[in-house]
């Protein structure tokens, strides 16, 4: 019996690593993935081996989560609950997907993760591993065993001479926190108190909209597909213009959320947010769409959207009617191409211009408020709106 643990190398998963092989005796392979949450890997690989580990998977993922995650979502303008821009929801199903497989390459029959049993992320966790694979086995360390608290953990972790070094998820940090190239996220501790405000040393990525410069920066994103592709003309691979767009942004004040949420476990949740990469990204990719997608093209985008960010934020990545959606976005996204103009000043993220060489629906001799030359002809608006208001006025008459 092999087991595939989802290693931080930090202290829940360190406690996890030694009772699964006490609770179950099994063999743990631990695989520990960079997602650009900014914290060395190689510690996790000497806490893995100093613990006898023999195989110890690190790996890169930044590129494959921003191109074939992250870039997908936000073709859709996805948003949860109008707020959240699903910085953790949408790593997971990576996390899952990767585990499964080093599940079939190690010869391991399970998984496990160390997402507590309150949450969201042992359900995203779970549905992908089931997702991807019916039978496999999955262990949720936090679900069976009695070290409900964080004393009880650390009390373990003294019993078995896990070293502790005040660390917990977070490097120390009072609140629970999740990082990736999209975000950060925190939550409980005084946030627990959803009245009271987020301390300003809380904030890790953003300066407070009030330091931020006093000169407003502009930038010029360009769109292929509905991905970005290019800052000011440099072409950079997702990871690497995404990582740009966070220290821009970051620079700015651009992307702090203070949110109170519905997680899928049916409790109401405070949590704090920084994604100023992913804020600038969404609107520009609005933007972007203004002039190149059909209006009813458009608004059927708007209709799914709320549908399609709840079903990542539950954590449906890998379902048949994500792919659904997904194709349908995608099959939009053909003609969005072309370049979104910013300017990022103290907390807002301004629209200045757009245009498409290629994909522009914008029809200035249209829309002009002089001459249009005979494109649109004023006298059919009447009988448009005759029709349309054939019912209102049966209606009215009715009323009288
Ligand atoms: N509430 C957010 C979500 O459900 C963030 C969860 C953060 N997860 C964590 N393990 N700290 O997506
Ligand atoms: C957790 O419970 O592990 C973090 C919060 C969440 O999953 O929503």
């Amino acid at each position: 019996k092999k087991v595939v643990l989802a290693y931080s190398g930090g202290l829940d998963t360190s406690v996890i690593l030694h009772w699964l092989v006490e609770t179950y005796g099994c063999e743990v392979v631990t695989f520990t993935a960079d997602l650009g949450q900014g914290e060395e890997l190689e510690p996790a690989r000497s806490k893995a081996k100093a613990f006898g580990v023999k195989q110890i998977y690190i790996e890169d993922l930044r590129e494959e989560f921003v191109r074939d995650f992250v870039f997908p979502m936000f073709r859709a303008n996805a948003l949860y609950e109008g707020e959240y821009l699903l910085g953790t929801s949408i790593a997971r199903p990576l996390i899952a997907k990767r585990q499964v497989q080093i599940a079939h390459e190690s010869g391991a029959d399970a998984v496990a993760h160390g997402a507590t049993g309150k949450g969201n992320d042992q359900v995203r966790f779970e549905l992908g591993y089931y997702g991807l694979d019916p039978n496999i086995k999955v262990i949720a360390p936090w679900r069976e065993w009695d070290l409900l608290s964080r004393e009880k953990l650390l009390a373990y972790a003294e019993d078995h001479g896990i070293p502790i070094e005040g660390k917990k998820e977070g490097g120390g940090s009072p609140y629970s926190m999740d990082a990736n190239l999209l975000h950060i996220s925190y939550e409980g501790g005084v946030l627990e108190d959803p009245w009271t405000p987020a301390q300003e040393t809380m904030w890790r990525w953003t300066v407070a909209p009030e330091r931020a410069p006093e000169q407003p920066h502009f930038i010029e994103l360009t769109f292929e597909r509905g991905d970005p592709v290019a800052i000011d003309s440099e072409r950079l691979s997702p990871a690497a213009l995404l990582a740009r767009l966070n220290v821009l942004g970051g620079e700015h004040g651009i992307g702090r959320a203070d949110i109170v949420e519905n997680r899928y476990v049916g409790m109401k949740s405070r949590g704090c947010y920084e994604t100023p990469g992913g804020t600038i990204l969404l609107r520009a990719h609005r933007a972007m769409e203004s002039i190149t997608l059909d209006r009813e093209s458009a608004h059927l985008k708007d209709e799914l959207m709320p549908r399609y960010a709840k079903l990542i934020y539950n954590g449906y990545w890998w379902s048949p009617e994500r792919r659904a959606l997904q194709a349908l976005i995608d099959e939009t996204q053909r003609s969005v191409n072309g370049v979104v103009r910013l300017k990022l000043y103290k907390g807002s993220v301004e629209i200045i211009g757009r245009r498409s060489e290629s994909d522009s629906l914008f029809d200035p001799s249209i829309a002009t408020f002089e001459d249009d030359a005979g494109a649109y002809d004023q006298k059919d608006a009447s009988g448009f709106i005759r029709l349309n208001a054939l019912r209102l006025r049966v209606v009215a008459a009715r009323r009288r």
